[in-house]
């Protein structure tokens, strides 16, 4: 069983505070991780920007600098040091992470579409046992430095190498029907009832823009699953800050979250 497991920034950091990590959420987590990856399944790791990222990235864009090669130095070495920071805690749990700098594999072009470099390297450590930390992080442009984030990451991985299952442990218990808090939380959203994603998306008028993340970008990201060729893909978002639902989801275990199939 492959897994892609992407942890949203709003877990692991404190988003209120400039480069604050949550080290007590993200030892938990690991721990959590553990029983699935003992049972011999492999998984692929992607977290959030959180504190780190988005916080240098807003600070950039007020100064109206998104195109200077300082900043994407510098949002990548940010990034790369919550991840390095991340991975640690979970090998200090004995879990077998690297992390993979998400620059080095993928730029973007002017649409927005993923350009990918070798992902074999992404395969081969999953042969050896390791379990791959990659991370959303700004990355090279036609022209600029674009954010890419790691919800994108996580589909295309997920579409590429073939897994079983995408988890999106993120800080609200799912996809809302409407305004958050108002409405219930979408339990299932199949395709392949609804034929396609195409037909999906023309048959729902007035899909609700709040998400479970404030650009409401869950649904243009469900849209990019059809464009990266997705099949067979058990998708489930969901509360990461929920004791034990990472486990669960991990194992496949019932918790509250929206399911989407494809
Ligand atoms: C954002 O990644 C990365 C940067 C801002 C550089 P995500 O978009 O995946 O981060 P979260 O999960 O929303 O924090």
């Amino acid at each position: 069983m492959l897994t892609v497991l992407k942890i949203g920034g709003s877990i692991i950091t404190d988003k209120s505070r400039p480069y604050s990590i949550r080290k007590n959420v993200i030892k938990r987590i690991a721990r959590e991780v553990k029983p699935y990856i003992e049972t011999g399944n492999k998984l692929v790791i992607i977290h959030g920007g959180g504190s780190y990222g988005h916080y240098i990235v807003n600070l950039h864009k007020k100064l109206g600098k998104e195109e200077d090669a300082e900043y994407y130095s510098k949002v990548t070495i940010a990034m790369n040091e919550l991840s390095i920071r991340v991975a640690e805690l979970f090998r200090i749990e004995h879990l077998p992470v690297t992390v993979i700098a998400s620059h080095t594999l993928f730029e973007l072009d002017d649409n927005g579409n993923i350009i990918a470099h070798d992902l074999s390297i992404i395969q081969r450590h999953l042969d050896k046992g390791i379990i791959p930390m990659l991370y959303g992080d700004l990355v090279l442009g036609e022209r600029g430095f674009p954010v890419l984030s790691g919800d994108d990451i996580g589909w295309y991985l997920a579409c590429k190498l073939n897994a079983n299952r995408l988890l999106f442990a993120t800080s609200v218990d799912g996809i809302y029907a409407g305004p958050i808090g108002q409405s219930p939380i979408i339990d299932v959203i199949d395709f392949r009832e609804n034929g396609t994603i195409n037909a999906f998306f023309n048959n729902t008028p007035g899909l609700p823009v709040h998400g479970y993340d404030v650009t409401g970008g869950i649904w243009n990201k469900i849209r990019s699953a059809r464009k990266y060729g997705c099949k067979n893909l058990d998708v489930l978002i969901f509360n990461g800050l929920v004791e034990d639902n990472i486990r669960k989801a991990l194992l496949g275990e019932r918790i509250v979250g929206t399911r989407v199939l494809l």
